[in-house]
């Protein structure tokens, strides 16, 4: 279908008038982008934004999901699933990734979130090297090189390569290092209308972290990984300095349950608190979205006072190779978020959004789960695991993870 068409059939015909104010080379960039967007996906997405996330929610059956507690292991029990996974790390079976694409908008950084200097003792270090510094100390105990892959999005690529470069790999070695970009996807106004940003382009965010399996296979990674024997791959968020990229339990744990796919959980620290939390949904293995959470499921309470579903997810996932491939032939579905976006008018002035006015798509990686019978969860300790920047002030900010970490290294 030629461009026009297909502005037309879709309702999306105000794109023209854009063109009038284009100069060649942005009409061409634009008439590609319309070429390669799903419009038919977008329609059905904008279809269901008016339908609140709760709704859907309310719509499944979810029930406790079993997990089980690292502090609760017998000495036999914690030798052995321990054992198990450090024969797949020390066999150079195991490779981790960061999810490194998302926004910051939270915490003010201006850059790759990655790149965000944390104060802490006795040096500060960046998000990235703090990270690292755990790959490098498990590589030193099983004698390895693991690849760190990380993923990036088409706005701070670049500038995410760059750092590396400029900071010399932070002397690890540069071969091991794999970057990848994930996709995008437009962003739609109130009315259902793609939106024009001030380069003259249809306006697109990434389209969150579930759209890793894609973009893994997408850029051969998955090749590359069954190439180098990779068996197990570790996926972690970029924001948590008390994250541990190489954690035989939670390998040994998921290899044990005969499972796929493994995670990661603490108590969550109240009600409120914005984490997921692992559940069943439709009897499959899950997680709600605290953003999804209906506020009666959040605060509902045993007979012993305690939250129900507790178990919150950190970002701590595992998974076998044959569980990625098989997800990145998948469909996952995407979560509409309502948020402000600047957009350029028609008058070709820009207008600078204060009040949410557009939605948002995105993909979460936890829905790749419902796609097994079963999960390994690995219940570990907050203080031990947990210290995530994502606030500039308060709850889960610098001030926070940085007290956090010199606590658990005994630097304070
Ligand atoms: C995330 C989890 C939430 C969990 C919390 C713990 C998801 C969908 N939500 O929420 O359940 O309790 O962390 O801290 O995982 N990212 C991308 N590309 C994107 C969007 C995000 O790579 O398009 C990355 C981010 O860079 C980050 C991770 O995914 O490393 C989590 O994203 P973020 O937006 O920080 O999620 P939260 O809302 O904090």
């Amino acid at each position: 279908m030629d461009y026009k068409e297909i502005l037309k059939k879709y309702d999306q015909e105000h794109i023209l008038k854009y063109m009038d104010m284009m100069d060649e080379e942005q009409k061409a960039n634009c008439i590609k982008q319309i070429e390669t967007i799903d419009f038919e996906q977008l329609k059905n997405l904008y279809a269901l934004s008016k339908k609140s996330n709760e709704e859907i929610v309310e719509s499944l059956i979810i029930e406790h999901m079993e997990f089980t507690d690292k502090y609760k292991l017998t000495e036999e029990q914690y030798d052995e699933i321990k054992k198990l996974g450090e024969d797949v790390i020390k066999a150079g079976k195991y490779a981790v990734i960061t999810t490194a694409g998302g926004q910051g908008t939270r915490l003010g950084h201006t850059g790759p979130k990655g790149t965000f200097l944390v104060d802490i003792k006795p040096e500060p270090e960046y998000l990235f090297q703090i990270i690292l510094d755990t790959i490098k100390r498990a590589n030193k105990k099983y004698g390895v090189t693991i690849t760190w892959y990380i993923m990036t999005s088409t706005e701070n690529d670049q500038v995410t390569r760059d750092f590396f470069e400029e900071h010399n790999y932070f002397d690890y070695p540069k071969d091991k290092i794999v970057f990848f970009v994930q996709d995008n996807m437009p962003l739609l106004n109130e009315d259902g209308k793609v939106m024009i940003n001030k380069k003259f382009e249809i306006k697109e965010a990434s389209d969150g972290n579930g759209c890793i399996y894609k973009a893994l296979k997408k850029n051969g990674l998955l090749d590359k990984m069954k190439q180098e024997g990779t068996e197990w791959i570790f996926v972690g968020s970029v924001d948590n300095v008390l994250v541990h990229m190489v954690d035989p339990l939670l390998v040994g744990l998921t290899i044990k349950e005969n499972n796929l796919i493994g995670s990661k959980s603490i108590i969550k620290s109240g009600p409120h608190e914005r984490v997921g939390v692992f559940c069943k949904k439709n009897s499959k293995p899950g997680i709600i979205e605290y953003s999804e959470m209906p506020e009666e499921m959040a605060e509902e309470t045993d007979e012993e006072g305690e939250l129900v579903f507790a178990d919150s997810n950190i970002v701590c996932h595992l998974y076998n190779i044959k569980a990625m491939e098989q997800l990145a032939d998948v469909k996952l579905p995407y979560h509409s978020a309502h948020k402000k976006a600047d957009f350029m008018q028609l008058d070709g002035e820009m207008f600078k959004a204060t009040e949410p006015n557009a939605y948002k798509y995105e993909a979460f990686i936890f829905d790749g789960f419902s796609y097994f019978d079963d999960m390994s969860v690995l219940r570990v300790k907050r203080e031990e695991e947990f210290a995530p920047i994502k606030n500039k002030e308060g709850n889960d900010s610098p001030e926070t993870a940085i007290a956090l970490y010199n606590k658990f290294w005994n630097l304070d």
